[in-house]
């Protein structure tokens, strides 16, 4: 029994996996209702939201998992990348559980963690495979050797891809995240009513930036009423603009790699356009796309656990190495 905790950004969330990666428990609390006034994440008021949500979290999950604290026989925590106070509170507390109960820590890297996210049961994919790993901190293309051996061979020059999402959907007047709001509000659009540009860079590196300028200015010529009023047309030009630069990187990097196989995770793993843009694609399991514990207890399987209490001078990292 693996009890994972994840507390690297505004979800706070604890789940319990068997070691053949079965989801006993998945539970996320997310904090968005809370920061969405100011439009974004604020770092401090995470921290502290985290610190009261964070006991009252693992005690549903392992009540959903039907598990007592005693049985659990490893501990996986989110050491980094994300907001540092954000981190060390899921650190902090998962340290004094695994020490008070003489068990082993497993510090996993919130990246793997998506990867891992593939590896659930009941159908795990198997490595090598080529990944996109698109969130709202990071647009990664990594050639996946095993759960435990990847190399990045791309990744964005400016903004995430989930961040070009939550930009966009803030020019439009939507609430914060935006990326699903976007992705609703396409359906109703047509595509192809304003051509966005999709940013040409070299090799396999992406560039959203220029895109949401794009927006911005599109936006500030048609006005408010205009832009309220074609809303759904912008949205889904716009999302149409992020998705084929994400399927044609995508489908690039299996040159580099070599590795066949094609997965999509991370928060914008959960686009319904991407996902019908890539049949040939595996995703993530919906529920595991945004933050969640269950992919970081599930990226421990594949890590060496750090018997006790040698873990306990273990600090969190704010970005990636
Ligand atoms: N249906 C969707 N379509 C597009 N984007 C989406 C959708 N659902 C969620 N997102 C985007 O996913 C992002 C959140 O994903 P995730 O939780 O993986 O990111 P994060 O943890 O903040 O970043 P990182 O994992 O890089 O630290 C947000 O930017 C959100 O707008
Ligand atoms: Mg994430």
């Amino acid at each position: 029994m693996i009890l994972g905790i994840e507390t690297s950004c505004d979800e706070t969330a604890a789940a319990v996996l068997t070691a053949d990666g079965v989801i006993l428990s998945s539970i996320v609390s997310s904090q968005a209702d809370l920061h969405a006034r100011y439009g974004g994440v604020v770092p401090e008021v995470a921290s502290r939201r985290h610190l009261e949500l964070v006991a009252p979290v693992v005690r549903e999950a392992l009540s959903e998992a039907g598990i007592a604290l005693d049985e659990v026989e490893r501990v996986a925590v989110t050491q980094g990348p994300g907001l540092v106070g954000a981190l060390l509170v899921g650190l902090s507390f998962a340290k004094a559980l695994a020490w008070a109960r003489s068990l082993p820590l497993v510090p996993t890297d919130h990246l793997a963690g998506h990867v891992a996210s593939l590896a659930v049961a009941p159908d795990p994919l198997e490595p090598p495979f080529t990944c996109l790993l698109a969130s709202g901190g990071h647009t990664l293309l990594l050639a996946v050797r095993a759960y435990d051996d990847f190399e990045r061979v791309g990744t964005t020059l400016d903004d995430a891809a989930g961040e070009a999402f939550d930009k966009g959907a803030r020019l439009l007047g939507l609430g914060y995240p935006g990326g699903a709001e976007i992705d609703r509000l396409a359906r109703e659009g047509d595509p192809e009513a304003f051509a966005f540009p999709v940013a040409r860079v070299p090799g396999l590196d992406f560039s959203f930036s220029g895109l949401k300028t794009a927006l911005l200015y599109t936006v500030r010529e048609l006005g408010e009423a205009e832009t309220a009023a074609r809303r759904a047309d912008l949205a889904a030009s716009y999302q149409r603009a992020i998705v084929r630069a994400l399927v044609e990187r995508l489908r690039r990097a299996v040159d580099e790699t070599g590795f066949e196989r094609i997965a999509v995770v991370g928060g914008v793993a959960a686009n319904s356009e991407l996902r019908a843009a890539l049949p040939e694609a595996r995703f993530a399991p919906l529920a595991l796309c945004t933050d969640n514990a269950a992919m970081i207890a599930s990226a421990a399987r594949f890590h060496a656990a750090i018997p006790c209490p040698e873990y306990l001078a273990l600090d969190a990292y704010a970005s990636l190495a």
